[in-house]
């Protein structure tokens, strides 16, 4: 979603805003603009990507040591040049960006038009600047009270950063919903969406919480009071992410890249976590929290997308070895259907970015329930991470491809690390089995490593299926959710049409599409109900249907009856989700860089869904 940079200090700020859009570029956007102070205050921007506003500054001046920047993924109105950020008032006194949606804008719009104040754009962002200005004027006060007043009279997300024309050394930064981190250099003041713009310049930064805002003013101390007014000292923290993480390391796509990390992501989820010497697994995170998790009647976990789908393995996982219900819940659907929600109830909430903005209304809601919320996230001091009362985070490092991969096999090992620590408490497992599964967990980093080597295999079955405008996956049992995490995989980044399925459900319905056209891609590994899938396969081969089959080392039986069969090594059948995705992940890559699609920025995504 739309990506914020702003910069005062003693350098030049151009260089500073277009190298923080390009860090941002990951979230999704369809136009980009800057405004800059030195004598004029000048709003550049343009429909498309950060290199062609680049291209339209080109012969521009682009003089100041102040300025701020916006991507910007539309909601009010098309993405054009008029309706991309910055946003001036009417005066042209004062710039504002802004990331998130103001529900009453057309209230307030009538208003401001009443008043005399003609709009350019359809934006909700361009009524919130005219509003600040508008008090401004009228009251008389400072931007920063203006902004705070303002702020008051409006519902809805968001962050913001404004500045005016007649005041060269501030920036006013809010934010709610949204989010906003304020990074502190030797003289100089960045802002941002999130830390990435921020980290190659100082590793000291303070997240705005809800409905704070802050003047940032050059070589001043930082200030922040509540849009209520009240002072609030900034809170410091140190950033842990390092450079080299966000940038592609010799790989042509970010996507690919990840792919390959999860052996370390994976083990770095589980550092520290797992210790088969002493038979145990701690989460230092929710240790204060485990008496809760003990009483709970139980578990809910809420996410979105890949999240979701790491929810629905979680589900498996404490049901299985835990014996402890849970339900899995769409966020989205969650925080709107007034769901029965107890105090004895725990919510797990799951998010990558830790800034979705359903999943966060859905925490707040059984927040106040009175429920216990814990959340795994991987960005850390996030909105989600901030919002939880205790929680573990993933630690699988940046992600910067839209479509999410080391993000879900981290998180499908916390949650599997959070299974065996409850059912250990519970003891619903015997110690022996206990020892079994941690020892076999160990060793999954490793058997990801080799899982990462079915390449050519992955690019002869992405070379023949290209072309085709459907795809079906099937897996039943801790299978069903790799299955609709490898449809999501390959229509988000490739645009071919994909459906997951439990794979007995197919003849409920989707074996009506089964021709010789269509390719299924059927998780059969060697558990559970291997034989049942089986039958599965043949029903798909007596329809002539095309089958991919991800089956277990040395499999007979699928291998006779599939057209391709891609192999990974032996595990628990728990365990399969996490190396069962990887060949999935990377026939979605190669098939999207054979249609030529934009791997790490597909159409229309947006990296973290900042509004609902
Ligand atoms: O940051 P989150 O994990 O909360 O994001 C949830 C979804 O938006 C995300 O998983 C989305 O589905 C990805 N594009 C999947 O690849």
């Amino acid at each position: 979603m739309c990506g914020i940079v702003a910069y005062v200090g003693p350098k030049q700020a151009y260089p500073i805003l277009i190298n923080g859009l390009k860090r941002l570029e990951y979230r999704g956007y369809d136009s980009a603009g800057v405004a800059l102070l030195e004598e004029e205050l000048l709003v550049y921007k343009t429909k498309g990507k950060v290199s062609d506003l680049e291209e339209h500054v080109q012969n521009a001046n682009l003089g100041g040591t102040i300025g701020i920047a916006h991507t910007r993924w539309a909601t009010h109105g098309e993405p054009n040049q008029v309706n991309a950020h910055p946003h001036f008032s009417q005066s042209k006194e004062i710039a504002l960006i802004h990331n998130g949606i103001i529900e009453n804008y057309a209230l307030l719009k009538q208003e401001l038009q009443t008043r005399g104040y003609v709009f350019q754009s359809s934006t909700d962002t361009e009524v919130l600047t005219n509003l600040i200005e508008d008090i401004k004027l009228n009251e008389g006060v400072s931007l920063f009270e203006a902004v705070r007043i303002a702020l008051n009279q409006v519902t809805g997300a968001y962050a913001i950063v404004v500045m005016d024309k007649n005041d060269p050394n501030t920036l006013i930064a809010a934010r709610k919903g949204s989010p906003l981190v304020i990074g502190i250099g030797q003289n100089d003041y960045f802002v941002a969406s999130d830390a990435t713009p921020i980290i190659e310049y100082t590793k000291n930064v303070v997240y705005l919480d809800d409905e704070e805002v802050a003047l940032i003013r050059r070589d001043k101390d930082l200030k922040i009071k509540t849009i209520r007014n009240q002072e609030k000292t900034p809170y410091i923290q140190k950033l842990e992410m390092n450079l080299t993480a966000l940038e592609k390391g010799g790989y042509e796509h970010f996507m690919l890249k990840e792919i390959y990390e999860q052996p370390t992501s994976i083990m770095d989820s589980m550092r520290g976590r797992i210790h088969l010497e002493q038979g145990t697994v701690t989460l230092g995170g929710i240790i204060e929290y485990e008496q809760k998790l003990l009483n709970a009647n139980r578990i809910i976990i809420v996410a979105c997308g890949t999240s979701w789908h790491a929810g629905l393995v979680g589900e498996y996982l404490f049901e299985d070895i835990a014996r402890i219900p849970v339900e899995v819940e769409y966020a989205s659907e969650f925080r709107y259907r007034n769901p029965v929600i107890y105090e004895r109830d725990v919510v797990i909430a799951i998010s990558q970015s830790g800034e979705t903005a359903d999943t966060l209304a859905a925490i707040e809601l059984a927040k106040s329930k009175g429920a216990t919320i814990l959340g795994i996230c991987n960005v850390v001091g996030s909105s989600i991470a901030r919002a939880t009362h205790a929680g573990t985070y993933t630690h699988a490092g940046p992600e910067i491809g839209v479509a999410s991969t080391k993000a879900f096999t981290a998180q499908v090992t916390v949650l599997t690390l959070m299974a065996l620590r409850l059912a250990q408490l519970r003891g619903t497992i015997g110690r022996s089995r206990f020892m079994q599964l941690i020892t076999e967990l160990s060793l999954i980093p490793e058997k990801v490593e080799q899982t990462l080597k079915v390449s050519k295999k992955v690019i002869e079955i992405a070379e023949k299926f290209k072309d085709v405008r459907n795809f079906l996956y099937l897996g039943r049992g801790y299978n069903f959710p790799v299955a609709l995490e490898g449809a999501l995989k390959l229509k988000e980044i490739s645009y071919i049409h994909a459906e997951g399925y439990p794979a007995a459900e197919m003849k409920h319905g989707p074996i009506a599409l089964i021709d010789e056209e269509m390719p299924v891609v059927v998780i059969a590994t060697n558990k559970g109900t291997y034989d049942k899938v089986v039958s599965n396969i043949q029903e798909v081969k007596a329809r002539k249907g095309q089958v991919i089959a991800i089956v277990t080392e040395g499999d007979k039986e699928v291998k006779h009856l599939a057209d391709y069969v891609i192999e990974i090594p032996e595990t628990e059948e728990m365990f399969v989700p996490l190396l069962a995705t990887v060949p999935l992940q990377k026939l979605a890559y190669h098939i999207a860089v054979m249609r030529n699609c934009n791997v790490d920025q597909p159409r229309n995504l947006a990296k973290s869904v900042t509004v609902e």
